[in-house]
């Protein structure tokens, strides 16, 4: 036995003499807990062990974690028990061909909670299984990011109802099919949630010392150090990473001024956070989408994003789960290099992801007229491990970034820097003959760094009046809905609604311009989802048949993806092999052109030339090869010979 098992050993028995869980023979014993327990104690141990292990306290905290997991556990209600159970038995259940996410803002969207549960019917109607509320947390008045300044994890914003009504609400959404999803924000607090004022107030409650939850230094010293090589993420609010605090001291602040980035250098907080974590845990939340997982870690003299200390603590959260909250699951919000987006995504750590790379590409391809570059990472980047999806989506509530790898544009004699500037100018309608409207979100004229804002309607060509518009709009929505894993509406686009300038004349959205593209429910174009003679209209007919294409077609199902070779530059061009190499399978062709294409018979000859076109349900003879439209899509189902 090595020194580390033989420890590991020693701290579960702590664990045991004091949990009565855990202590067989014990009138309290709970052989479910104490077997997750056993399965996962060690991987919880080693990971404290590297993160804290130089501390005094890391086994003190490391064992309060694991009694909290036991209350949680203990607390956890009948049905999510049994959804553990469900969910145990068929853990890639959200790889199903039948999964479609939907995402909104309460206020906007609904109005109120209850306002959600009354759109049931419609997201049913739209075959949602996926639903994610934007934060709906307590949050300071005014300015809160969106929501993403949260005062309490544990008490929703008043306005939208109760903590009581989310628990019911995620229990009919189940009942429906439906598993809720909300923002775990937990690489900072607002500065009016309770840590946040104790840690300004130095105070020191049960023996915890507030001012270690967050990172605050005397002077500028420590500051003008970490500053020397991190990122500016929100400079039209603050520069840098720190503002300072009314008795002078500066705080660590990465996003707004009012968001405090919390210490996970100190166990407690991690013990803190995994009680909120495991508090939402049993309100019904199947799925918590990890909010900013890159900047959890912070360590002078690196750009603080993305160090081996994050991936460690999104373990340890995951390992706390599997003990005391199996169902749920991690969506990682890494929107940076793509090879960072990627080192958060397994069975152990996040098992779904946002597909940033994927969403942004999409975007450069219709401005470029020009599809290698999705192609290239369709092929080489889109492979995850198993038991793990993607989310694919074609925007958020967030801005675009163009994240691609510089190296791999290098590749096809495509400059980075260059390159974006140009995406940025067409994407805000800069360059002659874009189709565009988008906004500019953190234009910094200082690096160059800028990101787009708008709704997909808008940056497609809708709002200008372009006669592509719709089919880019349906384009895009094509490829996201056959890539494999999760794909994501942002709710209302399914209805092509367009840009909302409002914001502007509202103050405390004015100074960011992302809330262009979060509009309010757009309740004429949905009163117009059956009227083709609409945008909308035909929007919403041909998306809701690519979803239903998509539910009844399994080798969509997945996320396995085969690269398909058209030798046209326009032409977007993948096959799905569906869960094996059993055959059939389907070949999606999605053409970014202004022209029509052919795609030539010499290209099919590995299949079968007897096809099915699926989106319109037509025979296909493939000897005649394949005529694209301007921004036409064909899924193809086909036997390989
Ligand atoms: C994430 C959110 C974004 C927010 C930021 C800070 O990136 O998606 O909207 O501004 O985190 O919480």
């Amino acid at each position: 036995m090595t020194a580390l098992s033989r420890s590991v050993l020693v701290d579960a028995d702590t664990a045991r003499e004091r949990i009565a869980a855990l202590r067989p023979g014990d009138a309290g014993y709970d052989p479910v807990l104490a077997a997750r327990f056993a399965e996962h104690f060690p991987t919880l141990h080693r990971l404290f062990g590297e993160v804290y292990g130089t501390r005094a306290d890391a086994l003190e905290a490391l064992l309060a974690v694991v009694d909290l997991a036991a209350t949680s556990w203990r607390e956890r209600p009948e049905d999510l028990r049994a959804l553990d159970a469900r969910r145990e038995g068929d853990p890639f259940w959200f790889g199903s061909n039948g999964m479609l996410g939907g995402v909104c803002y309460v206020d906007r969207y609904a109005g109120n909670l209850d306002g959600v549960r009354r759109q049931i019917p419609y997201f049913r109607e739209l075959r949602l299984t996926y639903l994610h509320l934007m934060p709906l947390f307590a949050s300071p008045e005014g300015n809160s990011d969106g929501g993403y300044a949260v005062s309490s994890y544990r008490d929703v914003n008043p306005a939208l109802g109760s903590m009581r009504d989310l628990a019911a609400l995620a229990r009919e959404l189940r009942d429906n099919g439906i598993c809720l999803v909300v923002d775990f924000i937990f690489n900072h607090t607002s500065n009016e949630h309770e840590w946040a004022r104790r840690a300004v107030a130095g105070e020191v409650v049960d023996g915890v010392a507030y001012e270690d939850f967050y990172l605050i230094f005397p002077d500028r010293t420590m500051p003008d150090a970490y500053e020397r090589t991190t990122r500016e993420i929100f400079p039209d609010d603050h520069p840098g990473s720190f503002v300072q605090l009314a008795d002078g001291r500066w705080i660590w602040a990465t996003f707004y001024h009012f968001q405090w980035d919390l210490n996970y250098a100190n166990p407690w907080v991690f013990r803190a956070m995994a009680g909120e974590m495991l508090f939402l845990a049993n309100q019904g939340v199947e799925l918590l989408r990890m909010d900013a997982v890159a900047f959890i870690w912070k360590q002078l003299g690196t750009t603080c994003e993305s160090l081996p200390q994050a991936h460690l603590l999104l373990q340890a959260f995951n390992a706390v789960l599997r003990i005391a909250a199996p169902a749920l699951l991690f969506k990682s919000e890494a929107i940076v290099h793509p090879d960072e987006v990627v080192s958060y995504v397994s069975p152990q750590e996040c098992q779904v992801s946002y597909n940033p790379l994927q969403m942004a590409l999409t975007w450069e391809a219709l401005a470029t007229r020009d599809a290698r570059l999705l192609n290239q990472a369709l092929e080489r980047r889109h492979a995850l491990p198993e038991g793990t999806a993607w989310v694919n989506y074609v925007r958020s509530h967030d801005d675009i970034g163009w994240t691609f790898a510089d190296e791999d544009a290098a590749e096809l004699g495509i400059e980075g820097y260059p390159h974006r500037r140009f995406l940025n100018d067409f994407y805000v309608g800069r360059v002659p003959g874009s189709f565009s409207r988008g906004v500019p979100f953190q234009d910094n004229p200082r690096t160059g760094d800028c990101r787009i804002a708008g709704t997909t309607a808008s940056l497609a060509g809708v709002e200008a009046g372009d006669a592509g518009g719709v089919d880019r709009v349906v384009l895009a929505h094509a490829i996201a809905l056959s890539t494999g894993g999760i794909p994501l509406l942002y709710l209302g686009d399914e209805v092509a609604q367009l840009n909302d300038y409002g914001y502007r004349d509202r103050p405390d959205e004015a100074g960011d311009s992302r809330w262009v593209h979060r509009p309010f429910r757009p309740a004429e174009a949905y009163a117009n989802r059956e009227d083709v003679t609409t945008a909308s209209g035909q929007v919403f007919s041909r998306l809701r048949e690519l979803i239903e294409v998509r539910r009844r077609t399994p080798e969509l199902g997945g996320g396995r993806l085969l690269p398909f070779h058209t030798g046209l530059r326009s032409v977007v061009a993948f096959q799905r092999p569906g869960w094996t190499d059993d055959f059939p399978r389907v070949i999606v062709l999605a053409n970014v052109g202004d022209d029509a294409v052919h795609v030539d018979a010499m290209t099919f000859s590995g299949v079968d030339h007897v096809a099915r076109e699926l989106i319109g349900s037509t025979d296909v003879d493939l000897r005649r090869g394949v005529d694209l439209p301007a921004h036409g899509v064909v899924w193809l189902h086909a036997t390989p010979l």
